[in-house]
């Protein structure tokens, strides 16, 4: 954490929640946060998108700031099921996640796909969210920065800059497993990332520009790993889906 950037603290809901609970959750967040008054982070809540319209409602007024887990490439037409980024725009949103390793994995998407992607969504107004990280066997083969780096020069648009987009490092095995990397080896991932986008973005965009940490955060480990220089806040799956533990996260930075 630097305090040139504001920490955001980022609850990606996956394919969790009903009206009521999902409505119940959103309100105790916002509820927190108007009682907080001035904090010093930003925080964002991904639900699922047949909960954004009444998660905007329900947190309408308390400085949250909403999105969504992905979006297509097209701005409209013939792609059944699918949401553009203009359709979020229009429901509210202010973000949207792109490339969640669970995204990668279970619908096959590219380092190109996830460009084309972010593309859309920063064409559209929204602020975009770009996930990367290694697997695990990867990690084991020495290939963590290697891997991260090309996705960074493959999902990143060149004209990204700090002001609306955001990069999440998770690494895959961290995720909904309760295990992390040490705080050293967070730090070092997040400072090649910070390098490696300058060749994409330039020196001045790449140094404040936000760099989440994702994978079994949780309020116990977010202190110190906010703390570290090149962590920006979280993308936080799980923990998100407790008022408690999203809050205590964010009163962590
Ligand atoms: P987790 O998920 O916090 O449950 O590990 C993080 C994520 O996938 O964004």
């Amino acid at each position: 954490m630097t305090a040139s950037r504001r920490p955001l603290i980022a609850g990606n809901w996956k394919m969790n929640g009903l009206s009521a609970d999902g409505v119940a959750l959103a309100t105790a967040i916002a509820d927190k946060l108007k009682g907080a008054g001035d904090v010093s982070f930003e925080m964002l809540v991904c639900p699922p998108f047949t909960l954004i319209s009444r998660v905007a409602d329900a947190i309408s007024g308390s400085g949250i700031k909403l999105g969504a887990q992905d979006c297509h490439t097209a701005e409209k037409g013939a792609h059944t099921a699918d949401i553009s980024a203009a359709m979020l725009k229009d429901l509210g949103c202010d973000y949207v996640i792109v490339g969640h390793s669970e995204r990668r994995t279970d619908h096959g998407e590219t380092n190109e796909l996830v460009h084309a992607k972010a593309e859309a969504a920063l064409s559209a107004g929204l602020d975009v969210v770009i996930c990367i990280g290694e697997t695990e066997a990867e990690r084991d083969a020495g290939k963590t920065l290697d891997v991260n780096g090309a996705q960074i020069a493959g999902s990143v648009p060149g004209h990204a800059k700090a002001a609306n987009t955001v990069i999440a490092y998770e690494p895959v095995w961290a995720i909904g497993t309760g295990r992390t990397p040490t705080n050293d080896e967070v730090q070092e991932v997040h400072a090649y990332i910070r390098a490696e986008l300058a060749k994409k973005v330039g020196e001045s965009e790449a140094g404040a520009m936000r760099i989440l940490y994702g994978g079994s955060m949780k309020p116990t480990n977010a202190t110190d790993l906010i703390a570290l220089a090149d962590v920006d806040g979280g993308l936080i799956g799980g923990a998100s889906l407790q008022a408690d533990d999203f809050w205590g996260i964010g009163e962590s930075c």
